[in-house]
């Protein structure tokens, strides 16, 4: 968390929610809430970030968050640079910190960064000049903090701004995931009252990423009474490598059906950050259903990437 604080305790970077104070999350969720009147269109925003120049870093695949992030960065006015790292001077070997640095050279003030690598754009922010600002748009497994954000920011909406009695249960690949690890930051962060985890135990993980939360394989029992769902995407390579009998398995233990969605709170939410494995983790029927929030998510992407971008670079 401090690595991404200047000196005087402010945010320089995001590279993750682990440690996040609630009044800066609180602070960051409240301005998303005013900007996402001009998250959909308008020029009023526009010299918010004129004359700086923000990069998008990406050197693994993204619909959500780079087309979000992209509209964010040109909704307040910024340059927008789109590095594709499949036709970038990285196919010969260049280095991501010698990307970092031409780019830096070029004037780009922001950097927007998904990799692969756990700690990548930590380890990138460590060796950028004073004034570059970098924000994580997820590094391997452990953070995409504006995921969280906007998961966060959908959560407010519809159930009001006090977590503490909410019953939340995220359901999934959780061992992978660095969406659910952002999630239980900024769940513990914001004072969540009871925070459920569910999955196969070969998908769960054994270090303290679920310190405090109730964990089980029974979905049915877990999904007592909860006010959100947050569904999780089946990376299918898990299955290669033997953590996954057959999606027809993981569809019946852990799939989100419409049935099942009635064991939960009457005015229950379904979230999942997308992409969705449809007819696997979470049915049609669900997705595209009266509780389904995935599109609401995905419109409150733009407007807390620009609350981020503001926030960081404005
Ligand atoms: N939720 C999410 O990060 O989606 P993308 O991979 O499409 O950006």
């Amino acid at each position: 968390m401090s690595e991404q604080l200047d000196d005087e305790g402010k945010l320089q970077h995001l590279l993750t929610l682990d440690g996040i104070s609630r009044g800066m999350l609180e602070q960051l969720l409240q301005r998303a809430e005013t900007l996402g009147a001009h998250a959909h269109g308008g020029t009023g925003l526009r010299d918010v970030l004129a004359g700086k120049a923000v990069c998008t870093l990406f050197f693994e695949a993204s619909t959500r968050t780079r087309c979000s992030f992209s509209l964010a960065v040109q909704r307040l006015g910024a340059d927008l640079l789109n590095f594709d790292a499949s036709t970038a001077s990285t196919t010969k070997g260049e280095s991501d910190l010698d990307t970092l640095k031409t780019l830096e050279a070029m004037g780009v003030h922001g950097f927007i960064v998904r990799h692969k690598s756990d700690g990548a754009v930590a380890a990138l922010a460590r060796s950028a000049l004073p004034e570059t600002v970098l924000i994580n748009a997820g590094d391997g497994r452990s953070n995409h903090p504006t995921q969280g954000l906007l998961d966060m920011l959908t959560l407010r909406q519809a159930k009001g701004t006090d977590f503490s009695a909410l019953k939340v249960l995220i359901v999934g690949d959780v061992n992978h995931s660095r969406v659910a690890r952002s999630d239980l930051h900024a769940l513990r962060a914001l004072g969540t009252g009871e925070i459920r985890v569910c999955g196969p135990a070969a998908l769960l993980p054994d270090d303290d990423t679920l310190r405090g939360c109730a964990v089980g394989d029974d979905f049915d029992a877990m999904l007592d009474g909860v006010d959100a769902v947050m569904m999780l995407r089946l990376q299918r390579e898990r299955m290669a490598e033997g953590l996954v009998a057959s999606l027809d398995d993981y569809h019946r233990d852990f799939g989100l059906t419409a049935t099942r969605l009635r064991r939960a709170a009457p005015d229950a939410i379904a979230m999942h950050p997308g992409p969705m494995n449809r007819g696997i983790e979470i049915t049609c029927e669900v997705a595209d259903g009266p509780q389904s929030r995935v599109l609401q998510q995905v419109a409150n992407g733009v407007a807390v990437r620009m609350a981020v971008l503001e926030a960081l670079l404005g």
